[in-house]
């Protein structure tokens, strides 16, 4: 729906909206701002993220996940080093983004984790913002505890500065370098754990990336872990990656888009989640 503040409060609209809903229909929300009249109020007409994510949840409903929750975090982490300044990384949050819009094709209800890097225009959907590790952590800890799937698709800063400034930290005269004292960052995926819950970890390495992901996936407790190289798929719309698991021998995928991708992992999620609940 959109239209005047007046007529969207109005009690004959909220009642026929109502009837609507009662009826089975979906609703995408109208929005507070600008009016076509140049007033403002609510009564916009919902986002077009908000539409297309409305638009995939009816479509995917009677997915293959369908009455599952899953958590997908997604972009780089931000570590204050004062109000105005942080220690970052060059993740965009694209796979994360991808591979939540993919679970909610698939049906799933989906709680997105994302830090500022995370385009909101492209998702749609509710959303929790976080910045830091630490902030990441205590709102995946918390969904999690509904949550039959975890995705741990963050760029999550490995570690933090120990004692952030209070105040913008200032050039002083004859200073030529200054230090940071970097404190280490819980391992978020690795500290959760939940009984019966799958868990998905990422590696994005430079350097011996098959032998450093098949051990992250065992210290890390995954169920599966998606293998790429740091340098080609940071930043970029596609990724060429190879999927390890604990229990098959790994899948080594071509170069794909990374909504491509992110529908093949969900694939492997669904077998997973399936094969989980059998043995339940
Ligand atoms: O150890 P590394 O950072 O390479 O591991 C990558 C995987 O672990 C990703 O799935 C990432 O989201 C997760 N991770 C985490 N908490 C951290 C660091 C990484 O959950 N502090």
């Amino acid at each position: 729906p959109a239209m005047e503040h007046h007529m969207w409060h109005h009690p004959a609209t909220r009642r026929n909206v109502e009837t609507l809903r009662q009826d089975g229909a979906t609703i995408v929300e109208s929005e507070r701002g600008y009016l076509a009249s140049g007033a403002q109020g609510d009564g916009r007409l919902g986002s077009r993220a908000s539409i297309l994510f409305a638009v995939r949840s009816v479509l995917g409903r009677a997915g293959q996940l369908s009455g599952r929750r899953v958590v997908v975090s997604a972009g780089g982490t931000r570590e204050a080093l004062d109000p105005v300044r942080y220690i970052g990384n060059r993740s965009s949050g694209t796979m994360g983004l991808a591979l939540a819009l993919a679970a909610v094709d698939a049906g799933a209800n989906v709680t997105l984790v994302a830090t500022p890097a995370v385009d909101g225009e492209r998702w749609g959907g509710p959303v929790v913002e976080v910045e830091s590790a630490t902030a990441m952590q205590q709102a995946v800890t918390g969904a999690v505890e509904e949550a039959d799937v975890l995705i741990m698709a963050a760029a999550v800063s490995d570690f933090r500065p120990r004692t952030p400034s209070a105040r913008k930290i200032k050039k002083q005269a004859g200073e030529d370098t200054i230090s940071l004292e970097l404190v280490k960052n819980p391992d978020i995926v690795k500290v959760i754990e939940k009984p019966g819950m799958v868990k998905i970890g990422f590696a994005a390495e430079t350097d011996n990336l098959m032998v450093n992901a098949q051990s992250k996936l065992v210290s890390k407790g995954l169920d599966m872990i998606v293998a790429n190289d740091a340098v080609r798929t940071i930043g970029s719309d596609r990724s060429q990656a190879t999927l390890i698991f604990g229990d098959r021998p790994p899948a080594e995928l071509p170069e794909l888009d990374k909504h491509d991708l992110a529908a093949r992992v969900m694939a492997e999620v669904t077998r997973l989640v399936h094969d989980r609940e059998r043995h339940a």
